[in-house]
């Protein structure tokens, strides 16, 4: 949802900011632009449409700026239009800025701006920040060092929402400012440039050293240099971090797209996020967590909260924190949760699933719960995010870089993430049995091998999918564990194939949903749980009765001509048998997608990142 890319160095800027805002096509935009420092002034291209598009513009290849900003728009405010594209200027053309977020309060600002001679020729919240910055340079009567930075100072404390701005200056042909809040931003550092981008993978081909900005916290770049000063202008000392993934792992590797290639990865994101927390000889190792027995017992309540498939993941983990801890486990969305009123207390632990960590909603509850005095855990994939930083206490889950849109590996790693904390919990608790808890250690570790045995009936599913390719709508249906995954192969499948779905407990056919099923409709049914298996075969002769196509996907012996496909999966422990369940699904919906010509890495209407409401 909106990228920005920024590079002050010695090379040409342009071909970098190109090359960045491909890298973050992913995110989902409909209009891009760039703007540069130029000898006779800030360049400006931009336009609705693809970054290719942008790439054609005549004028594009003369820019020689060595420092210049970039974006992709998801329009909020005003249409996709050449006008509403960002960069946004001032009126005369001596700030460039680019913005992700919402300005709250722009209308106010644009009115205030309005009064003092300024006028607009967009409909964006942006456009007041370059004239605000432009507005308090020439209020300001100091001549000092500081000046373009107490502008941009300045102008930010005005403003109301959430932000992630880059900005460069004519007079300023040696610098740029950039700045956050509640948006995301990163700098990537080497001895001779900077690169900044809204995430990691953009920029991971040139440095693994990032500078992670906390909120409202400013950096004045030079090409060698990054200062970093608080909104009181006091200057600070940052470190950098090193990031651990490396650059291929941010790009397709040989695979056709983003997704099919992270489905693959899979055995090893389990692999890696399993790491050394887990071992058949001692106790599970959370180390980023510290909770006494008497911290544990005072917990009456936790709560799961997430938006999309990290919610999936929540559902899906829920039973083992229930379970193996005794404590009773709620799942909510983060939309909603956050104005629902929750219930929350000194005893009531929330965690918060994001893969991103910038996740408004996510980051909202968290913050809601943080006010109550709720204890907050944050699980996410990338270190140094938004919720990362909100939380008491947080836990990676080591995926790797997830382009795609349609998150696959993310999810199968929060389940193993969540079920690992799970485990954490009942070893300190002790009110589970220990063979109990060490079964299921032991069935983690198998984990990635029965997953790479899983992905070996990709023919089969991708057989299915060209039979089912035309359909218009499509059932999931699951019973206990299995109603989650149910919930994550219908989201997966409408993201990608955009064929309406719905989910159902299999149980809840009967009380309303079957009437929908008439002759030839395609039905999912998800089966692993042995106790619920003969219920959910009932459930599914229903459908076959009237006429349904059914594609089964089940670790119990069933006689599979009752259905017209069934994809037998390794058999695992209940607790994560989501992580085996999901895959069959997830490549199903990969293959329907593909057999529609579709583009899969980058749905319509999709964001990778939702950072805003
Ligand atoms: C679906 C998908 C989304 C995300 C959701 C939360 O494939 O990717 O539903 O799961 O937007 O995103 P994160 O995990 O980044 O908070």
């Amino acid at each position: 949802m909106c990228g920005i890319v920024g590079y002050i160095g010695k090379k040409k800027a342009c071909p970098i900011l190109l090359a960045g805002l491909n890298r973050l096509e992913y995110r989902g935009y409909d209009s891009a632009g760039i703007s540069t420092v130029e000898k006779n002034g800030l360049s400006l291209i931009k336009d609705k449409g693809r970054v290719n598009h942008l790439a054609s513009i005549t004028g594009i290849d003369e820019l020689e700026g060595t420092i210049g900003i970039a974006h992709t728009r998801w329009a909020t405010h005003g249409k996709p239009s050449k006008e509403n594209a960002h960069p946004h200027q001032n009126k005369t053309k001596t700030f460039s800025v680019v913005h992700n977020g919402i300005i709250e309060n722009y209308h106010e600002l644009r009115t205030l701006l309005e009064e003092n001679g300024y006028s607009f020729v967009s409909q964006t919240d942006t456009e007041v920040i370059p004239n605000l910055i432009d507005y308090y340079y020439h209020k300001d009567p100091k001549q000092d060092e500081l000046k373009f930075l107490r502008a941009v100072r300045n102008s930010c404390l005005d403003l109301k929402g959430s932000f992630a701005i880059e900005v460069i200056s004519s007079d300023y042909p040696d610098n740029m400012i950039v700045v956050r809040k509640d948006s995301p931003l990163v700098i990537g550092s080497t001895e001779e440039e900077n690169y900044i981008s809204s995430d990691i993978p953009a920029i991971l081909s040139y440095t693994r050293n990032f500078y992670l900005l906390e909120d409202f916290e400013f950096a004045v770049l030079s090409r060698t240099s990054a200062k970093f000063y608080t909104s009181d202008l006091v200057e600070i000392n940052k470190k950098t971090q090193t990031i651990e993934w490396n650059a291929t792992a941010a790009e397709k590797d040989g695979f056709e797209d983003f997704m099919l290639k992270e489905i693959y990865e899979q055995p090893n994101a389990v692999r890696e996020t399993i790491g050394s927390r887990i071992s058949l000889t001692g106790n599970c190792e959370l180390s980023e967590l510290h909770f006494s027995k008497l911290d544990l017992e005072k917990i009456q309540k936790i709560y799961i909260v997430a938006c999309g498939t990290a919610m999936h993941a929540g559902i899906a983990g829920k039973n083992a924190i229930e379970k193996l801890c005794h404590i009773t486990a709620e799942v909510d969305i983060a939309s909603e949760f956050r104005y629902r009123d929750p219930l929350l207390d000194e005893n009531t632990l929330c965690v918060f699933i994001s893969q991103s960590g910038e996740t408004a909603d996510t980051i909202a509850a968290l913050k809601l719960a943080k006010s109550k005095g709720a204890k907050t855990i944050a699980i996410s994939n990338v270190i140094g995010s938004s919720i990362t930083r909100e939380a008491d206490y947080s836990i990676y889950t080591h995926a790797g870089p997830e382009i795609a849109v349609a998150s696959t590996k993310a999810y199968t790693s929060q389940v193993v993430l969540i079920t690992i904390l799970a485990i954490y919990f009942a070893e300190i608790l002790g009110r589970c049995e220990s063979s109990l808890l060490s079964e299921l250690k032991s069935d983690l570790l198998a984990l990635p091998k029965k997953i790479e045995e899983t992905l070996k009936q990709n023919e089969t599913i991708q057989e299915f999918a060209r039979k089912i390719y035309q359909e218009k709508d499509v059932f999931f249906l699951g019973r206990g564990i299995d109603e989650s995954v149910a919930k994550e192969g219908s989201l997966k499948l409408k993201e990608i194939s955009y064929i309406h779905s719905e989910s159902y407990a299999a149980g809840e056919l009967k009380h309303g949903p079957i009437a929908l099923i008439e002759n030839g409709i395609t039905v999912i049914g998800i089966m692993t749980d042995p106790r619920l298996v003969e219920k959910t075969i009932s459930n599914i002769q229903e459908v076959v009765t009237r006429g349904a196509k059914t594609f089964i996907v089940t670790n119990q012996k069933i006689n599979s001509n009752q259905f017209d496909r069934v994809i037998f999966i390794p058999d695992t422990n209940a607790f994560i048998s989501p992580i085996l369940s999901i895959i069959p699904l997830q490549l199903l919906s990969y293959y329907i997608s593909k057999e529609k010509g579709l583009d899969v890495d980058k749905p319509r209407n999709l964001a990778k990142s939702v950072t805003v409401e």
